[in-house]
Parts: C-alpha cells; sequence; structure tokens
C-alpha cells in the first residue's frame, strides 16, 4: 500500500517521477504528490486524487533533476491534500515520503510538539521529516540513521534535504523499496514496475538496510553500523509491453485473456510426460525430503488464500496427503503448531503481503519448512523463503487478482503430481494428470468464446444489489473467489458458500431479488449441487448456472447458463473461475465502476 519513488539523475524529475507513480498507482489511489529539488530549494505539489491529477497541477517546466514522489492509500489521516505525501519539515528544506505504518508516532509527535514542532497533517508519517530537522548535521544518511533508532514499524522511506542536492536517502523495514541503476541516472522506487521503463539493473534492498543515492553512484549500508553492502546487481526479465494495456480498456480485461498464455508459462518446461511427473526445481527438495512430507499445509491471504483452498482439496484427494488452507492474518496472531514433517506455503502475487509475510516469519521462527509461491521475482515473500515455485504470470496490475490465480493453481497442481507420484500415483495416472493439465491453456481459450453471452448477462443481471456463488469440493473455493471478484470490482454484496452449506442459514436469503450463481461441473458432486440448486429454484431464486454444454438437466432447471468446455474432472477450477471474472468485470463495466482500481483497494497490502 502506497507507492514511493525517488529519481537523480540529468532529466527532468517532475517528469520521471510522475511517470513513474503512475506505475505505482495500483498501490494506492488517495492522493498523491512530488517534490523536486532545485537551487538548494524544494517544490512540493501534492492533491487528493489520482496522478491524472497530479499531473495537471504540476508546472509544466518544473526545474529540478532530483525529487521523490508519493502514491498513497490512507491509513493515518482522512484522505486530504494535506494529508498528502511529501511531507516536509516546518522549514521546509527536508521532505519525505513514507509506505508502512509509524507504531509510535503519536508519542513521537507529542514530544516534538512540546519542543515546539508545528505540525500539518494528521499522518503518522511526518514525524519523520520533524525527527530529521532535529537530527541533521549536515548529512542526511547519518540524521536518517538516527531517526530510524526512534521508529516502531514498518517503512519504506525516501527522504531528501535541499542542502544536498542530487542526493537521495532512502531505507526499508517491512515494506519495499529497490534501487534501479540506469545510465547517469539512480531511481529508488516500491517496485520495479515504476522504474522499467529506464532501466532493468535491480538492487533489491532488505530491511534494516539504508541507501544513498546521486546520479552515478549508490551506496548501502547497515543501519546498526556504518560497515557498506555491497550486493548483487539483478537482471529483469520483465518487459515494458507487460506493463501495457496493449489494446485493452482495462488491465483486469488484459489479465483474464492472458490466460492460456500465463497457465502454459506456469507448467511449461516443468512437465515430464516420460517420469509421468513433473519438476520444480526451485523447491530445493531432495526426492528423501519430499517422500516424508506427512501434512501440507498453505497460508495466503485472498485470493491467493482461495487458490490454497482449491489446492487443500486437490491434494488430500490427489496425493492423499492432509492439507489445509489458512488465513496468513489469523495463523500469525495464533501461535500456530509447527509438526514434524510438514511442509508450508506461503503464497502470494505481489511476495509482498504483510500478513502472508508476518505468517511465514512465524512460522520459521518455530522451525516449520516454508516454500514460497509467488509472482513477483524478488519480492520479499520468495526471498525470505528462499526456495519455492514462480508462477511466472507476467505482472498483474489489476487490483482484482485474475491469471494469478489460474496460475498459482497451475504451480500447486504441479506439486500434487510430482508429490502424489512419489507417494501413491501409479505411471497411468500421472500421464492422464500431464494429458489434463496440458489442455488447459486450449480449453481456458475455448471458454472465451462465451465472452459475448457472459457480458449479455452480467448486463441483465447488473441491476442486482447481492448474489450468491455456490460450489461444491475443488469448486467451493471457486465459489468465494467468484463472490470476492464480484464485490472488490461492481461493488455489488456478493456472498460464496458450499452449495451444501445455503441449508444451514444463506437460503433465508433467496427470493427473486437475490440470484445464485451455481457451479455445475460434470463431476461427481453434480448431482448434488443440482439437488441444491433445485431447492433453489423451488424458492423462486434466480439461478445462472455454470455447466458442460450437454448438461441437459441443468440447463432445464437454471434461469441462465454460461457453458464450459468438457475437461477432467480435477481441472473444472480453472474452467469455471474465468467466466467469472468475466461476469463481474463486465458488470462492474456496465456500473461504471472503476475496474482496475477499486474503491478503497491497493494491489499490494503491505499494512496490517
Ligand atoms: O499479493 P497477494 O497475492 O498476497 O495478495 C493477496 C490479496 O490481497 C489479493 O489477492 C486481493 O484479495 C485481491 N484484491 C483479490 O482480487
Amino acid at each position: 500500500m502506497c507507492g514511493i519513488i525517488g529519481y537523480c539523475g540529468p532529466r527532468a524529475a517532475g517528469e520521471v517521477l510522475l511517470d513513474g507513480l503512475k506505475r505505482l498507482e495500483y498501490r494506492g489511489y488517495d492522493s498523491a504528490g512530488i517534490c523536486v529539488g532545485f537551487d538548494n530549494a524544494l517544490t512540493v505539489v501534492k492533491s487528493t486524487g489520482k496522478i491524472a491529477h497530479l499531473r495537471g497541477i504540476v508546472p509544466a517546466a518544473l526545474p529540478g533533476t532530483y525529487g521523490i514522489g508519493h502514491t498513497r492509500w490512507a491509513t493515518h489521516g482522512v484522505v486530504n491534500d494535506v494529508n498528502a505525501h511529501p511531507h516536509t519539515n516546518q522549514a521546509g528544506d527536508i521532505a519525505i515520503v513514507h509506505n508502512g505504518i509509524i507504531e509510535n508516532f503519536s508519542v513521537l509527535k507529542e514530544k516534538l510538539i512540546s519542543e515546539g514542532h508545528v505540525f500539518r497533517s494528521q499522518t503518522d508519517s511526518e514525524v519523520i521529516a520533524h525527527l530529521l530537522s532535529d537530527f541533521y548535521e549536515g548529512d542526511l544518511e547519518a540524521a536518517l540513521k538516527a531517526v530510524l533508532h526512534l521508529l516502531q514499524g514498518t517503512y519504506g522511506i525516501i527522504c531528501v534535504h535541499a542542502q544536498e542536492p542530487n542526493r537521495l536517502v532512502g531505507a526499508r523495514n517491512g515494506s519495499p523499496l529497490v534501487l534501479a541503476v540506469g545510465q547517469n541516472e539512480m531511481f529508488l522506487a516500491s517496485d520495479v514496475m515504476a522504474t522499467l521503463a529506464h532501466t532493468k539493473q535491480v538492487v533489491y534492498l532488505e530491511d534494516g538496510e539504508v541507501v544513498s543515492i546521486t546520479n552515478d553512484a549508490y551506496h548501502i549500508s547497515e543501519l546498526r553500523g556504518d560497515k557498506p553492502i555491497s550486493k548483487k546487481v539483478e537482471i529483469i526479465s520483465w518487459e515494458l509491453e507487460n506493463i501495457e494495456k496493449q489494446g485493452h480498456s482495462h488491465f483486469m480485461e488484459k489479465e483474464i485473456f492472458e490466460q492460456p498464455e500465463s497457465i502454459l508459462r506456469a507448467i511449461q518446461g516443468r512437465l515430464d510426460p516420460e517420469n509421468a511427473t513433473a519438476h520444480l526445481g526451485g523447491l530445493n527438495m531432495s526426492n528423501t525430503e519430499l517422500r516424508d512430507i506427512e501434512r501440507v499445509k498453505i497460508v495466503a491471504a485472498g485470493t491467493s488464500f482461495h487458490a490454497g483452498l482449491v489446492a487443500s482439496y486437490l491434494m488430500e484427494s490427489v496425493a492423499q496427503i492432509p492439507c489445509t488452507a489458512e488465513l496468513a492474518s489469523e495463523l500469525r496472531y495464533r501461535n500456530p503448531i509447527v509438526e514434524r514433517n510438514s511442509l508450508y506455503f506461503a503464497v502470494s502475487q505481489s511476495g509482498e503481503t504483510i500478513d502472508t509475510l508476518s505468517a511465514m516469519r512465524e512460522l520459521k521462527r518455530k522451525g516449520a519448512r516454508v516454500l514460497g509461491i509467488c509472482n513477483v521475482i524478488g519480492s520479499s515473500i520468495a526471498r525470505e523463503a528462499g526456495a519455492g515455485v514462480y508462477i511466472h504470470s507476467g505482472p498483474e496490475i489489476a487490483v482484482a487478482s485474475t491469471k494469478a490465480f489460474t496460475s498459482q493453481l497451475a504451480a500447486f497442481y504441479l506439486f500434487t503430481l510430482l508429490i502424489s507420484r512419489m507417494h501413491n500415483m501409479s505411471f497411468e495416472a500421472g500421464r492422464g494428470f500431464i494429458q489434463n493439465l496440458s489442455s488447459l491453456p486450449d480449453l481456458v481459450r475455448q471458454g472465451f468464446e462465451q465472452q459475448n453471452h457472459i457480458r449479455a448477462l452480467a448486463e441483465k443481471y447488473s441491476h442486482y444489489r447481492d448474489f450468491l456463488f455456490l460450489g461444491r469440493g475443488l469448486n467451493y473455493p471457486v465459489a468465494l473467489e467468484g463472490a470476492l471478484k464480484l464485490k472488490e470490482i461492481s461493488y455489488i454484496h456478493a456472498e460464496g458458500y458450499s452449495a451444501a452449506e445455503i441449508k444451514h442459514g444463506p437460503i433465508a436469503l433467496i427470493n427473486d431479488e437475490t440470484p445464485s450463481i451455481f457451479l455445475v461441473p460434470g463431476d461427481s458432486l453434480r448431482e448434488k449441487v443440482i439437488s441444491n440448486m433445485k431447492e433453489v429454484k423451488a424458492r423462486r431464486g434466480k439461478v445462472i448456472a455454470l455447466c458442460v454444454a450437454d448438461d441437459e438437466e441443468v440447463k432445464n432447471t437454471a434461469d441462465d447458463i454460461i457453458t464450459i468446455p468438457k475437461a477432467g474432472e480435477m481441472m473444472y477450477p480453472f474452467l469455471m473461475v474465468v467466466p467469472l471474472q468475466l461476469f463481474a468485470y463486465y458488470t462492474a463495466l456496465k456500473l461504471g465502476r472503476d475496474v482496475d482500481q477499486p474503491r478503497n483497494l491497493a494491489k499490494s497490502v503491505t499494512v496490517e
């Protein structure tokens, strides 16, 4: 949450910062601002609203070749111009941008006020600027280090001093910060997307590191002690076109339609038909270690949690290994028991979700072996896990996660195949599993033939205020995911349930004002789900059913259907979720919602 950027180089900093902030906007979009240094003075321009608005109020020829920028997801202090970053000290010669939460800010603020400091905003971050002015003795890096010792909480910070032109100092603790190394120019940013247009060379900073940049040099040192740290410069594989809309109206639309390719990227080179198994080199586990696993536990948040839930059903039924998925936010505070021979997965598209990261740390502290399933290479979870599976979805920019979900599933399906073949799965069954997995990109593409029909249905149903999403078995988590997609981008209330559970309460909601979306694949639970559907129909509930093309019984029972291609029983989560993503997308479009940046949300949830 919140995106920060800093630039030192030969170019007009205002433009570079605004472009970078545009790329970081998915992290928060309540307000935004920049601070540019020129002639030993700092100019701050900030405002409520999105980057497009900020661009409109930044003077066209703002002089200055270094500066900092911020796009905000509000935590402390309402959304207004004053609470927008950057924040300055009283003299206006120091400015900071901050992503994270300073937990002890009120104590620090009270003390500063008693010493005569006058605060302008209600944010926690402003204390940093005031403290810096107290500690500044001609060296911004030394001042920042002194200040950081007083702070409790999380931060990615970049600061600038008018008397130290073309120099920025940054630090991180619990919030991401990356150094990007260009040609005679340097950047600091919350993630690499902000700087990809300028350079592919990056250095990932760790918690407890402080970085100082000028146009052509950088210096990284420990917060505790002055020891310089030498770090590897890494090359990012993403291309600029990966972070453009490429003719689509929204990133969400682009990302939904990319799924045949992104699923293929997740499985490509990892299937071994000859031995009817999968290879996941990043796990760094020997066959003996894999064979010794007695249970698997998955922690994640939001959509990644739903992928983990599908995996828990899959792994138990296919690999016959006990597997549970748990919300990371719950696990981290309940003193989890780490059992021997358990394997843990922390699943996160961004690799920065604080709940998942903290749960992972808690588990590791207690001796657990935790693998990461991440999309963003070099992200905190990926690095701290040290081993795991990259899903290779490519950048996912829309706040609503789509292609990451199917690629996370693909990663879990590969792992299930691998571990099943070491436990109980026959060669023949392994071959079948591989065939089913390999057919997915084409089947998902085939499913897109329903695109116009789904759009028409979304428009037809867009005036309803409440929806139920109902599925069973592997498709129960998909129902949860369908409901999440609809509510987060269309703001329509939606609940996901196991179809069997509605009789235990939710059926009370059924009337002709509450449509239900039933997931009825041609699997072993089909008959049961059809019965649940009939129970809803008997109560005048409207039903949209997702089913295979020749399912006459479902066709005759539902008010509307969306057909999905026939597939192996275990593969339906992939084929069910895509129409639900499209349904949410077209509903939000019809209602005129801000599809890629829905209200109150941010892509990476880096605060608790
Ligand atoms: O980056 P992560 O996968 O860790 O993110 C987890 C959730 O914040 C995320 O899936 C969120 O629920 C999405 N907005 C769902 O579309």
